[in-house]
């Protein structure tokens, strides 16, 4: 098994996570570390909707919790099978793009595999409020 197919399968265990109660949409994510760990997270909802985390900052936030250092993530995984094809949000894409490494790449599944999908941070984030 490839490690993309590695990191894809931990973000299907890890929708199997979600706390989604409200909009009955699991999502999981999946973070290829520099040292080649996985560290995965899922959406975790509350009935302040506002206050809903994604599963992809899930991801971010716990790897980060553990001690991996920001913007050493090489590449990240996402699964949503409510969906043909999942594509990260707004947020998530201008939090991925401070804690991603420069050439991470992010790989899409929903329930359609053929749909899959990857894209550079560039490409989900053109022209990005960045560091100054
Ligand atoms: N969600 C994610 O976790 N990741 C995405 O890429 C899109 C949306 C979550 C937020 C909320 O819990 C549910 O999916 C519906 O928007």
């Amino acid at each position: 098994m490839t490690q993309e197919q590695q990191l894809m399968d931990q973000a299907k265990l890890a929708a199997q996570r979600t706390y989604s109660p409200y909009s009955h949409f699991p999502v999981g994510a999946a973070l290829l570390t520099a040292s080649g760990e996985i560290i995965s997270g899922c959406n975790v909802e509350n009935i302040s909707y506002g206050l809903t985390n994604c599963a992809e900052r899930s991801a971010l936030f716990a790897a980060i919790s553990q001690g991996h250092a920001p913007g050493s993530f090489k590449a990240m995984a996402i699964y949503a099978p409510k969906v043909a094809l999942i594509s990260p949000c707004g947020a998530c894409r201008q939090v991925l793009l401070e804690l991603m490494a420069r050439d991470a790449v992010v790989t899409c599944q929903g329930s359609d595999p053929a749909a899959s999908r990857s894209w550079t941070l560039e490409q989900l984030l053109p022209g990005a409020f960045d560091s100054f």
